[in-house]
């Protein structure tokens, strides 16, 4: 085989004359009578072969039946285009190489899918053929901007002293809110080794081991429910600080940020990222994880609808509206499709109102004119608006509004994609209510220290007490989520209690970190961010599989390798596990 010289994106105009070897896939085949020009594709670009039947010494036919996607070797002489050959949208668009010698390295069987156009074909199919898809420069654009952001995530890091450290895979089950993947152990009989949902406990035990500064770029493994931003084994830049506080975990965070988008894409973020509170977010913006990119927040209308003769809102806890200018034009079809939107978060309905001379359509009429006025002047409604309402709990109106508010951004086109607008979104509750079970769960994980250190009334307050948990929020993604953790075993030992985990229990699963707290445990807090919704933003995807090389399926299967899979009933047996039917 000849040796490869330049790949299909080095040469240029001043090797003009050389002899050179490329080697690659083939991307067009253009046959023009006694000339054919073939494109070769390699990770670094293309590169135009020429076969003139005059001077090609090599067999003239078996160019002829080349097919897309054989890979080739060839070997040559740089020649310059004619000015009117030039393709400026190409690398190498000046220069082209005459083909001497031609060896097909590998022929193609019959594709799938046609790879230079990914969207040819079904999400299914290319993830069976995921590593055909790999061949398409966006998913190969993608996985080198992933490259470059975990050079430039350790650079940063590493100059601040924090140290990569690796730790377990194969660990025992830490609670994030998720279900574990499980390890059946041989050696140990019917127990577990659960694979880390993130190493949390690790962090905070480095942390008293006296590292200081931790970080690691690690794999977490979660059984959730699956969505556009969500895998079942994804990357996570996990950090851990020592002797720090909120504006120590803040201050990295922020700047590590800002290091990876001027590096990765050149974008300048704020010298400070604005800070708003998890209540503040949810009334303003019906979401703990506001995209600010755009404005259309939620108004509290319930004084007016209490005014208004709609009996239908009186009941409701909360009545909020989204006023989208120019929606008036919608016709009663698209407010039909919102109001199914809508009842998919559990909204009753979507009551709506056009601004037109007076109020036009919908529950219009219930407003007297005294009431359409002052309206208009609080509300500051203009000739054209729409007003959309939901009554009910406040969570649900909130919920409801809140992912309607992003569904007319996207109808409206109100989204600047260029725009990246980061938020810390801090003050969260410590606790959420499961009203089903009658007990308290915590709202980040049950290491997040609360915002008091007082025990009596962290017992008395709990129902209500914000914890000093944090989440970073870029352009309506949750792209970290942190805390300041409980370095007293006490207060563990409290919120475990609140929690209503038992001693027995918590000294079963936590009695390792509950005796390290013992042991001197320094103040200590971090933050890990979702390494992937970081690269999907940096990459300009919505879909998370688009930044991951063999990404999982939404039902968190492997459609390439057909797993999961079974196993043999040997490897069952010696691992004391019998499969049940079915229930
Ligand atoms: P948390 O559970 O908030 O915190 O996770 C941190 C970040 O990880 C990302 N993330 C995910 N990304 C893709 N697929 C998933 N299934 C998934 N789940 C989470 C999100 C999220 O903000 N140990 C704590 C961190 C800490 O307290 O320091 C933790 O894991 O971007």
């Amino acid at each position: 085989m000849l040796k490869r010289t330049h790949t299909c994106g080095d040469l240029r105009k001043h090797q003009i004359g050389e002899t050179v070897t490329v080697m690659g896939w083939v991307n067009t085949i253009r046959l023009h009578g006694q000339v054919i020009f073939i494109d070769l594709r390699d990770r670094y670009g293309k590169t135009q072969l020429v076969f003139n039947m005059e001077n090609y010494s090599g067999d003239f036919e078996q160019v002829k039946k080349l097919s897309i996607e054989d890979v080739l070797c060839a070997g040559g002489i740089v020649t310059g285009r004619d000015s009117h050959a030039v393709n400026s949208e190409m690398d190498t668009g000046e220069i082209e190489i005459s083909v001497k010698n031609l060896i097909v390295l590998n022929e193609t069987a019959p594709l799938p899918f046609t790879v230079q156009d990914r969207h040819s074909a079904e999400e299914d199919l290319r993830l069976k053929y995921r590593y055909l898809e790999l061949r398409t420069e966006e998913l190969q654009k993608n996985l080198l901007l992933r490259h470059l952001t975990y050079q430039s995530v350790r650079k940063y890091l590493s100059g601040r002293k924090f140290l990569e450290i690796e730790t377990p895979v194969m660990m025992k089950s830490t609670p994030e809110g998720a279900r574990d993947y499980l390890i059946p152990s041989r050696i140990h009989r019917g127990k577990f080794y659960a694979l880390p949902q993130s190493p949390q406990t690790y962090k905070q035990l480095l942390m008293i081991g006296g590292l200081d500064r931790y970080f690691q770029i690690v794999k977490c493994f979660r059984d959730e429910d699956l969505r556009a931003d969500r895998q079942p084994e994804f990357t996570q830049i996990d950090m851990e600080m020592s002797f720090a506080d909120e504006e120590d975990v803040w201050n990295v965070s922020e700047g590590l940020t800002r290091a990876v988008f001027k590096d990765i894409i050149g974008v300048n973020l704020p010298a400070e990222f604005p800070r708003m509170t998890h209540k503040e977010a949810l009334t303003r913006f019906g979401s703990d994880k506001p995209d600010l990119r755009f404005e259309l927040e939620l108004q509290n209308v319930k004084s007016f609808t209490d005014l208004s003769d709609f009996k239908h809102f009186k009941s409701a806890e909360t009545v909020n509206a989204l006023i989208i200018s120019g929606g008036a034009e919608y016709s009663r079809k698209i407010i039909e499709k919102l109001t199914e939107f809508v009842k998919k978060y559990g909204a009753g309905g979507l009551a709506w109102i056009k601004v037109d001379e007076e109020f036009k359509g919908g529950i219009s009429k219930f407003f007297s004119q005294e009431l359409q006025a002052e309206m208009r002047k609080h509300l500051k409604l203009k000739f054209g608006d729409l007003l959309l309402l939901i009554g009910n709990k406040e969570s649900v109106v909130q919920t409801a509004l809140g992912a309607l508010r992003l569904e007319i951004a996207r109808r409206e086109n109100l989204i600047d994609q260029k725009n990246y607008k980061p938020l810390w979104v801090v003050d969260f509750p410590m606790f959420d209510r499961d009203e089903k079970n009658d007990r308290l769960t915590a709202v980040h994980h049950p290491f997040t220290a609360p915002k008091t250190e007082n025990i009596e009334e962290l017992e008395k307050t709990a129902g209500s007490i914000l914890s000093r948990g944090y989440d970073l929020v870029i352009n309506g993604f949750e792209i970290a989520g942190g805390s300041i953790r409980i370095h007293k075993q006490e207060i563990q030992q409290k919120v475990f209690d609140l929690l209503k985990i038992s001693p027995a229990e918590a000294k079963s699963k936590f009695g390792f970190l509950l005796d390290a707290l013992k042991f001197g445990a320094p103040p200590h807090g971090g933050i890990a961010f979702g390494f992937d919704r970081l690269m999907m933003i940096l990459a300009g995807t919505d879909n998370i599989r688009d930044v991951i090389a063999f990404p999982k399926t939404t039902s968190a299967a492997s459609l390439m390798d057909d797993s999961p899979g079974f196993v043999s009933k040997e490897q069952l047996h010696e691992l004391g596990i019998s499969i049940s039917k079915k229930t």
